[in-house]
């Protein structure tokens, strides 16, 4: 029987990718699926903790086996931020364009651009919690380019790549990302269960 789980978020683009990077050999269940409507909170301080939260929450709703993640771009040069708080960067809005702002305005004239993108993510299956982690080096660009993917997309090169995450197709990025390869160790876990 073909395995499914809950995937417990609420952003779309991510289930995207994780579907396209799945091509049908998991079932991924999103929460719209699952009917689940819960705004699910990210209060702490690491990728971890945050990770394990929204898995919780979901766990605590269906008893079902999920998972959630967490994801921050960490950039050498400003001591790993904007890190954790990655999506309230510029505010409680969540405003991808006013973060990638603040951004260019932080490494304004600093030849430094080193970053990557981390991704955690939290599994819950039989009722234990494990962990997987991914990541993503490359660089942060002087102005935006590109229009697909979302977040810090059209600011990110990924190393051995010379187009930006949204200059890029769903599975081009797949190739180089941060969650495609969490997601990678998560399937290789469930394979060898
Ligand atoms: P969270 O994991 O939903 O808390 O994501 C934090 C923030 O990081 C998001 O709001 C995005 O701004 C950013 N982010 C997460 N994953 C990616 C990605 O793959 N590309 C670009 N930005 C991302």
């Amino acid at each position: 029987m073909q395995p499914s789980l809950i995937f417990a978020t609420n952003n779309q683009h991510k289930a995207e990718e994780i579907q396209a990077f799945l091509n049908g050999k998991f079932e991924i269940i999103s929460l719209r699926n699952a009917g689940i409507d819960v705004e699910i909170p990210e209060p702490y301080n690491t990728l971890e903790e945050n990770a394990d939260t929204k898995a919780t929450t979901i766990f605590n709703l269906t008893q079902m086996d999920c998972f959630g993640e967490d994801t921050g771009l960490e950039v050498l040069s400003l001591n790993g931020e904007p890190g954790v708080k990655s999506a309230r960067y510029a505010g409680e809005s969540r405003n991808f364009k006013a973060n990638i702002d603040k951004l260019l305005y932080k490494l304004k004239g600093k030849p430094e651009r080193e970053a990557r993108f981390r991704t955690v993510i939290a599994l819950i299956l039989g009722g234990k919690i494990y962990h997987f982690e991914g990541t993503c080096k490359g660089r942060i660009l002087d102005a935006e380019r590109g229009s697909g993917g979302f977040g810090y997309d059209p600011v990110f090169v990924p190393e051995g790549a010379d187009l930006s995450f949204a200059e890029m197709t769903l599975e081009e990025k797949n190739k180089y990302s941060h969650r495609a390869k969490a997601v990678q160790k998560l399937i290789d876990f469930l394979l060898n269960k």
